[in-house]
Formats: structure tokens, C-alpha cells, sequence
């Protein structure tokens, strides 16, 4: 097969398991797992063709993803089998039993699914977001405070309990909400929306429910945080499946619970989405602060692009990173962490096309110029690979990567937004 052919080909095989994962019930689990196969052997064969490191190295990294993705799969495949074990032989005249024991089966299932969505305490605070300090600010006084000193809300001053986090795609929404795992002590569920859909976790307005019972049973006040939750609080439509309007009836129902119950204080929500117009104003409505969370503003990209270079060598002076910072207006923070990406592999690329190399004081040998003091004319596959260092990253890097990686986010869409947070939100 012809490279394109192989590339079309594993990317079939990703969109069946894609598709397969997606149906809301019945979803053949070895179907998916069998594409995601597929899909590994064609990549190994990309692979084995590709001559460009930095493909391949991308080729790799795309493998090892479908491997673990591929355990994930047979891992529940499993489960459902260890299940299925273990169940009770069927005694013909006992159905009520056997229901039970169904029944027990399923709550073990979104038991466990819900397990999944607690985090342990992460490895990001805020100290690793760029930019969005109103935003912080908030999260800050709703749920870090809250939690750190209790005795500071008490009488009227009730915390924030439900926030939403909406701006354009890549801004650091679903990053600022890891931020506040790792700032807080307490429990943290991250539920994304296509958790919640999952069929193989049985019904899930029963899941939302023991999700947040779980919650609320726990010592102290739990983070909520549902990612994307436009997927499942759409408008309400004629034609809404019956599943999806229960699951939605039961979030509702649980936010509001969550403010009369004896309970009211003890979890917090937070939610994510990029289109907030789709939105339910039901839901719209339940959230006590809606926060926007714009494009990096000038501080902001450069800080985007320290974090982004943290662990390498850059030889950037003032005027070039304020040159950077005007380069990359209208950037997202994922933008600016691919373009950057893209600057960071610039050095490894030319190590392949490097004629001239130095050997440093430590003995590792880097790239130079011809006429540099000591060059040597060789070639990388003749050096010890062990002693290879690549070049610091410079301006020039940059400002090639930023020809290829452009914005993604359209001026139409940042309209789309103002006017959102002019009707309902207010700036983060
Ligand atoms: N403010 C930021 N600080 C640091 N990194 C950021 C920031 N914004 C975006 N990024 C980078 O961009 C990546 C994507 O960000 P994230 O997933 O949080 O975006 P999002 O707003 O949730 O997007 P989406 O709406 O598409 O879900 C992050 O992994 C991070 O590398
Ligand atoms: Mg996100």
C-alpha cells in the first residue's frame, strides 16, 4: 500500500472506533478495540516508511497513545467479563433475584465509573496557568478559600457553589480547572460530558445522581467539575431522545438539590464549554457566575511561551519576546503551545542537515558554523549518538514555526463571544 493509502486507511479505523464509542447504547467494545488494533498495526507501518525523524517520532508517539488507549479498552473488556462471571447461576424460578443481582452489577459498574472520575491531587496549580488572573480570583474566593479557612463564611456570606468557565477553544478552561485540584485538598471529581453519555455505565441519570451522592458523603466540600457540558445541557429540543432528557432533568434536578438539601454547601460545580449558547437557560441560569476566559492577552503569551520552554535553552532578548508577543496576537494558549512546540523542534531538525559540528568542554558535540573557532566536518550518524546535543532555540525558530502554525480561533467567533459576555457573562 501506498503511504496516503496506509494514512486513509488507519484513519477509518480511528473513526469506526470513534463512532462505535459514541452510540449511547449497545456499544461493541471489541469492535473498537479490534480497529484500534488495526489502526496500530498501519501506524507501525507508517513507521517503518517514514524517513523524517520528527514524523516518526510523532508516529511513535501516536502509537504508544492507541496502546494505551487499547489497554483502557481491554481492561473493561475484562471487567465486564469478570462481571459476567460471577454472576449467580440463574435459577429459572427466582427472576427477582436475578434482577437484583443485575441491578448490583450495574451500581458496581457506575460505582467504578465514578472512582475513575475522582483525581488525585494534581500536579498543576495555578502558578502554571498563564494570564486569566480575574479568573483565578474567582476560583480562589469560591473554592480555595472556602476550604482553607471555613470559619471565614459563615452568617450571609455563602461561597460561590456553581461556576461556568466559557470562552474559545484552547484558552486553558479545562487546564484552570486541573489548577484547582492541585491547589485544594479535597475531593475532585473530573467528569467529562461523554463519561456521563457512556453506555457501558448504565443508565446515567442514575450515574449523576450517585456521583454526586458520592460527593456530598464525602468529608469536607468535593469539587464537581463537568468538561464540556454543552454536550449534554443542549437546548431542549422536540426531537431530544428520552434518555437524554432524563439524564438532563436529573442534573437540574441535582443542582437544585444541591442548594435546598441540608447538604447546600458541600459541593461546588464547576463547568467548562466553548459554546455557551447552546446552553440550556435552565442550566445557563443556575450558574451563579459566568466566567469568560479570553484569548492571552500580551503578558500573557509571554508567560504562555516561558511555561511552554520551561526545561529548555532559549537565547531570547527582550525585544524578541516583545516581538513574539505581538507576533502571536490573536493566538490561543494552545496555539501558542503548538507553535512553540513547533520553535522547540526546529534544533533537532537541522542537527540532521548540520555539516559542521564543535565539540564543547564536556565533550558532547552541537552544530555550528563553517567558520566557527574548531569546527569539524562531519555528519550526525558518525558522532556517538550519546554525545549529540542540539543548538539553544533562538528568535529565528520562532518566527519560522509561526509561519506554519497559524490562529485557529476567527474573529467572528471572539464576536460571537463578546456578545455572550455582554448578555450574560463577565470577564475572567
Ligand atoms: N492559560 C494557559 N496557561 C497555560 N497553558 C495553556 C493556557 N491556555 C491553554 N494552554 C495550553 O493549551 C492546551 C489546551 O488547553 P485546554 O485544554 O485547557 O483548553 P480549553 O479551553 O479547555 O479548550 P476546549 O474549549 O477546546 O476544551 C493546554 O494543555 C495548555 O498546553
Ligand atoms: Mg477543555
Amino acid at each position: 500500500m501506498e503511504e496516503t493509502e496506509i494514512y486513509s486507511a488507519a484513519v477509518a479505523c480511528l473513526e469506526n472506533t470513534l463512532a462505535e464509542g459514541n452510540k449511547t447504547s449497545n456499544v461493541d467494545i471489541q469492535f473498537m478495540l479490534g480497529n484500534l488494533q488495526k489502526c496500530q498495526g498501519l501506524v507501525q507501518e507508517l513507521v517503518s516508511q517514514e524517513r523524517d525523524p520528527l514524523y516518526s517520532k510523532a508516529l511513535l508517539y501516536l502509537n504508544q497513545g492507541l496502546v494505551s488507549q487499547g489497554n483502557i479498552l481491554e481492561a473493561k473488556i475484562r471487567q465486564l467479563n469478570d462481571d459476567k462471571a460471577q454472576q449467580v447461576p440463574k435459577c429459572p424460578t427466582d427472576s427477582r433475584a436475578e434482577h437484583h443481582n443485575e441491578g448490583d452489577k450495574q451500581q458496581a459498574s457506575r460505582r467504578s465509573a465514578i472512582d475513575d472520575t475522582i483525581i488525585q491531587k494534581g500536579g498543576l496549580t495555578f502558578i502554571d496557568i498563564a494570564g486569566l488572573g480575574e479568573a483565578k480570583q474567582a476560583l480562589t474566593e469560591a473554592i480555595v478559600m472556602p476550604l482553607h479557612y471555613p470559619q471565614l463564611f459563615t452568617g450571609c456570606i455563602k461561597p460561590w457553589r456553581r461556576i461556568l468557565l466559557y470562552g474559545p477553544p484552547g484558552t486553558g478552561k479545562s487546564r484552570l480547572a486541573q489548577a484547582v485540584s492541585g491547589e485544594i485538598n479535597s475531593s475532585f471529581y473530573s467528569v467529562s460530558s461523554s463519561d456521563l453519555i457512556s453506555s457501558w455505565v448504565g443508565e446515567s441519570e442514575k450515574l449523576i445522581k450517585e456521583l454526586f451522592q458520592h460527593a456530598t458523603s464525602q468529608m469536607g466540600r468535593s469539587v464537581i467539575f463537568i468538561d464540556e457540558i454543552d454536550s449534554i445541557c443542549r437546548q431542549r429540543s422536540a426531537r431530544e431522545e428520552e434518555h437524554t432528557r432524563r439524564m438532563k432533568t436529573e442534573l437540574l434536578k441535582q443542582m437544585e438539590g444541591a442548594d435546598n438539601s441540608d447538604q447546600a454547601d458541600k459541593i461546588f460545580l464547576l463547568c467548562a464549554t466553548n459554546c455557551p449558547w447552546e446552553l440550556d437557560s435552565a442550566f445557563l441560569r443556575r450558574f451563579q457566575k459566568r466566567i469568560f476566559i479570553p484569548l492571552p492577552d500580551k503578558e500573557a503569551r509571554i508567560q504562555l511561551i516561558k511555561i511552554h520552554t520551561k526545561d529548555n535553552n532559549l537565547q531570547l532578548s527582550e525585544e524578541d519576546w516583545n516581538l513574539l508577543a505581538l507576533k502571536t496576537e490573536g493566538y490561543s494558549g494552545s496555539d501558542i503551545a503548538t507553535m512553540t512546540l513547533g520553535a522547540l523542534f526546529q534544533p533537532i531538525r537541522d542537527l540532521q542537515a548540520a555539516c559542521f559540528w564543535k565539540c564543547l568542554p564536556d565533550g558532547k558535540f552541537t552544530p555550528c558554523s563553517q567558520d566557527c573557532d574548531g569546527a569539524v566536518r562531519t555528519t550526525m550518524s558518525e558522532l556517538p549518538s550519546k554525545k549529540i546535543i542540539q543548538r539553544e532555540i533562538t528568535l529565528a525558530d520562532f518566527l519560522k514555526s509561526l509561519q506554519t502554525h497559524r490562529r485557529t480561533v476567527t474573529d467572528t467567533e471572539l464576536q460571537k463571544f463578546e456578545n455572550f459576555t455582554q448578555k450574560f457573562g463577565e470577564k475572567g
